[in-house]
């Protein structure tokens, strides 16, 4: 087979902006790589939690034994590892170094991406600093990178460092939608006897309009003074509120889940998993029978103090036009008898707009979280979200 150039790759992705970029100086030979920090050696209270085994998937009976080994982690737990989801080694490293090339840029640079907080619209740079915690400001950047479709084309440009990487960017994205996102929700759909295997997958078509986004994500290493002043992110517990979030695994612990005992557990980084976790929409189209996960970002034991803590994530969603209530066909959830948890009919797009505003906008989110005094915030047409502490 004849390869094709970079060049040419990058004239085939969809979302590049037309003007041409050199890519040799940003060839993986001449970018420092990314090196996994080291585990930490202390003593944990770490979750237990499953790991499909995505071979398992195409063979025989396979989609039936992941679905029952997945059914009381989607129902009680909300997370859960997947293993061999067809990208090397190699290339989910490659992606941890433009993750570290782009956050090392001057700022200057990121802000000619930074997102548009007004609008709601996640994608393109987040800077540091916008969330004041405790005593002081959020120490986390995100960079979001839109589905490649023709819906954003042209929509959002690429800092050339990325621009070199497009197709790789774009072949990445659409591998974790393809190979964990879709078999992840045919394994749904079984675990709810669902007569349509692929009634979740065809409301995530990765060609229709929806709001899936690949992240890089850096949180920065502190002092003990600003760990201190933020106050260690124990105030932090929430939902994400896609379908599933899917987290690469790295060594910085940090992220804890917050089980049905009440109690918070850490997650570990299991080697050549990717962590999952439900969100919201896949809850809200169960009436909360698959489970919206509450987890946060906390302080890293003190041995990982020296290190920045890198995050690679892919976030899934139903198209925009999705309207958000439980589904009607599935026995399982005929029996629990769930309800809609809309007091009217919501779409995606509107779910979406009214979460990302709350989560861009600190300004408008302390204003809101205020008005009802008792901890909960209304997010849209009677849904509340709620804070989850220590
Ligand atoms: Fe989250």
């Amino acid at each position: 087979m004849a390869t094709t150039t970079i060049t040419e790759k990058l004239a085939s992705t969809t979302i590049a902006d037309k003007a041409p970029v050199d890519p040799q100086p940003y060839d993986y030979s001449k970018l420092e790589r990314y090196v996994h920090p080291p585990e930490t050696e202390e003593k944990l209270n770490w979750a237990e939690l499953v790991t499909l085994d995505l071979e398992d998937y195409n063979r025989e009976g396979g989609k039936e034994r992941l679905a029952k080994q997945l059914e009381h982690a989607v129902h009680h737990v909300g997370f859960f590892y997947v293993k061999n989801y067809g990208l090397s080694q190699e290339e989910v490293d490659d992606q941890f170094t433009l993750a570290k090339h782009f956050f090392a840029l001057p700022v200057d640079k990121k802000a000619k991406y930074e997102c548009n907080y007004a609008a709601a619209d996640y994608n393109g740079w987040r800077r540091n600093g916008r969330r004041l915690d405790h005593r002081g400001f959020d120490n986390v950047e995100i960079y979001n990178i839109p589905k490649f479709t023709k819906d954003f084309e042209g929509e959002y440009g690429q800092p050339d460092l990325l621009k070199a990487h497009l197709p790789e960017i774009e072949h990445f994205s659409k591998t974790l939608h393809n190979n964990v996102v879709l078999p992840l929700l045919r394994l749904f759909a079984i675990i709810l006897q669902l007569p349509d295997e692929d009634y979740l997958v065809n409301q995530h078509s990765y060609e229709k309009k929806s709001e899936d986004h690949f992240r890089y994500m850096l949180y920065r290493k502190r002092t003990e003074e600003q760990w201190e002043a933020s106050g260690g992110g124990l105030n932090n517990g929430h939902t994400d509120l896609g379908t599933v979030t899917l987290l690469f695994r790295q060594p910085i612990a940090g992220l804890q889940i917050l089980g049905e005992d009440g109690n918070w557990t850490w997650v570990s980084a299991q080697p050549g998993t990717i962590t999952v976790n439900l969100a919201d929409t896949i809850s809200h189209l169960t009436g909360g029978w698959l489970k919206s996960s509450v987890h946060r970002v906390v302080t890293p034991p003190r041995d990982q103090w020296a290190y920045d803590r890198t995050g690679l994530l892919y976030f899934a969603r139903p198209h925009n036009e999705t309207v958000l209530n439980p589904i009607l066909d599935s026995p399982v959830l005929q029996k629990a008898g769930v309800k809609p948890r809309f007091e009217k009919p919501v779409t995606m797009e509107e779910w979406v707009k009214a979460k990302q505003t709350l989560q861009l906008n600190p300004e408008i989110a302390a204003k809101r979280w205020a008005e009802a005094g008792d901890g909960t915030v209304e997010v849209l047409a009677g849904f509340r979200d709620r804070k989850y502490k220590a």
